[in-house]
This record gives C-alpha cells, sequence and structure tokens, in this order.
C-alpha cells in the first residue's frame, strides 16, 4: 500500500482511509496494527519500519517489551507525521503507584509528547487496581495520553474501574483468536462501549484447521489472512506480530475481501459452545 523509490517513500495509505474503531470519548483507532512483542534490536527497528511503509497505523508495544526507544526512532526516522501514528503503550502492573514517572519516562523512551492510548498491562496485585484507574485518568485529562485503557482485564475487573470512577476503560486488550471466540465477553464490553482489541491472534490457532484452509481457498488467500479479517468483521481490533517482510505485508493486505455472514459463523464455532449464548 505505500510505494518506496530511491529513498524516497510515497505513502499511499492514510489513517483516514483505514477502517477504524471509535473510542469511547472521541478519536478513533486502527483495526489492524502492528504487535511489537520480540520485535526489538536492529531487525525489530526494521520490522517497524516496514510496517510503516507498508500502511500499520497502530504500533502496540509496551514498557514490559523493551522496545519503546526502537518504536519512538522508527516512528521519527520513517517520515509519517506523528499524528498519522496510534501509539499504544503498557504500565507494568509492578508499577502501580508510580504512574507519573512511569509516563514521563515511557513518553521520553518514545521521543513523544502524548501517547494515543495507555494501558494497565494486567490487574496490579490486589483487586482491580481502581487508584492506578484514577492516576490514569488524571494523567489523560492532562492530554499525556489521548485514550486510556486496560488489558487482561475479566468484565468483573472493569465493572469495579467503573463503579468507582463512573468512566470505562476505552479498551480491552484481551488474547482473541477463532478459537477463543466468546460471544458473551464480546457483548459485555459492547453493552458498556468498550473496544475489544486482540491479542495472539495466530497463537492459539491452527492454521491448518480446515474451516479456515476452506475459507482461505474460497477467497483466494491465507489461513492467517482469514483469521485477520474475521477480527475486523466482528469490529475487534487486532494486532499480528512478525519480523518476516513477507508477512509484515500479508498481515496487512486484508482489506480486500470481506467474510459472508456463514463464514464468520462457521469460523465462530471453533470457539466452541460458549459462542452460541446470546450476552
Ligand atoms: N496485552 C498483553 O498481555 C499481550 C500479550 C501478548 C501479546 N500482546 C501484543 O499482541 C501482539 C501479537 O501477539 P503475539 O506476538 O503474542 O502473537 P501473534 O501475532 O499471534 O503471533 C506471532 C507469531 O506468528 C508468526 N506469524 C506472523 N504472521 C504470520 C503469518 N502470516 N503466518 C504464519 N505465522 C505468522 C510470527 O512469526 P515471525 O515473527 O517469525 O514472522 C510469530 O511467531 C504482540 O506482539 C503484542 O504487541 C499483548
Amino acid at each position: 500500500m505505500a510505494t518506496a523509490t530511491g529513498g524516497t517513500t510515497e505513502f499511499m495509505t492514510s489513517l483516514s482511509e483505514q477502517p477504524t474503531a471509535g473510542l469511547p470519548g472521541g478519536g478513533r483507532m486502527p483495526l489492524v496494527g502492528f504487535g511489537t512483542w520480540q520485535v526489538s534490536g536492529r531487525r525489530g527497528y526494521e520490522a517497524i519500519r516496514q510496517a510503516l511503509v507498508v500502511g500499520y497505523r497502530l504500533l502496540d508495544t509496551a514498557t514490559m517489551y523493551g522496545n519503546e526507544k526502537e518504536v519512538g526512532r522508527a516512528v521519527r526516522d520513517s517520515g509519517v507525521p506523528r499524528e498519522e501514528v496510534f501509539i499504544t503503550t503498557k504500565l507494568p502492573p509492578e508499577r502501580a503507584g508510580r504512574e507519573r514517572q512511569t509516563i514521563a519516562a515511557r513518553l521520553a523512551a518514545l521521543d513523544t509528547d502524548y501517547v494515543d492510548l495507555w494501558l494497565v498491562h494486567w490487574p496490579p496485585s490486589r483487586g482491580a487496581g481502581v487508584p492506578t484507574w484514577r492516576e490514569f485518568l488524571a494523567i489523560r485529562d492532562e492530554g499525556l495520553a489521548r485514550a486510556v485503557g486496560v488489558s487482561n482485564y475479566s468484565t468483573r475487573q472493569i465493572d469495579e474501574l467503573m463503579d468507582a470512577t463512573g468512566q470505562p476503560p476505552a479498551v480491552n486488550q484481551i488474547r482473541w483468536s477463532p478459537a477463543l471466540f466468546d460471544r458473551a465477553r464480546l457483548a459485555e464490553h459492547r453493552r458498556r462501549g468498550i473496544v475489544v482489541e486482540g491479542y495472539s491472534p495466530f497463537k492459539s490457532t491452527d492454521l491448518e484447521d480446515p474451516v479456515l484452509a476452506d475459507t482461505a481457498a474460497a477467497h483466494e488467500v491465507s489461513a492467517a489472512q482469514v483469521v485477520l479479517r474475521w477480527h475486523l468483521d466482528h469490529g475487534v481490533v487486532v494486532i499480528p506480530k512478525s519480523v518476516t517482510p513477507e508477512r509484515i505485508r500479508s498481515n496487512f493486505d486484508v482489506f480486500g475481501f470481506s467474510l459472508g455472514e456463514d463464514e464468520v459463523r462457521r469460523i465462530d464455532g471453533l470457539g466452541g459452545s460458549s459462542n452460541f449464548s446470546e450476552g
């Protein structure tokens, strides 16, 4: 979706041309992003640069990944305007109580004045982390994070945050794939106005499953592309990771086809019986 010629890069994909999810407090996030866990060092930097050339406009990092500097440098060197890139990072739970120092240090590492989304990476050790959530909301209101959310939270833990503050997380980033599909859980998030962002789309997927293979053959795409497209067709944000140039490209090439209702339902069925409950 972008061409690179002789050192100059022409970007053909702007954020406004991509499918996005609306965030509760305003703003939008791309439905397809680039995961950066285990994307580090020189190879990681090159992979992030390539992702930006291909057209990804959401970069998912975390303080725990130890690569925020590479992410910041790749964005700066790419020439893509900062406001065109949606950057997510995450607070390690052991930093609960030190939110302000952490965001200041992470913004410096990322070489930016704000992140688009700051997530509590895991619930802190006691309860849902209401004091941390209050700090997150204050930091958002000061403009250091455009949106704030959580990761690896149950609906019960989210309700604890909402009961205490009246404010839902914009996003809950959770492990998600056809095999983990849970219609009731998705509906619980929708009812609260929370965007579901799925992680590890491939790690819990058998890419040779006949349902995925048949669907892939019907659309002349790969099973991996079907898995990513299935997320989009559910309105779930997906952040595949790869350091392989061909996969970085093909994982973003999922906008030229869509799945029919029957196909989505068959793929939902890989998640077992829980997906047939209404929520
Ligand atoms: N919030 C959390 O607690 C949490 C936890 C885990 C992950 N995450 C986020 O979610 C992102 C994605 O999850 P993940 O990294 O765990 O796993 P993933 O994206 O499901 O899988 C990555 C693995 O799949 C391979 N792969 C990539 N594209 C492929 C394709 N088209 N066909 C076949 N294999 C392919 C990659 O290999 P190569 O790289 O060798 O190509 C890598 O081994 C992470 O990078 C991170 O940003 C968040």
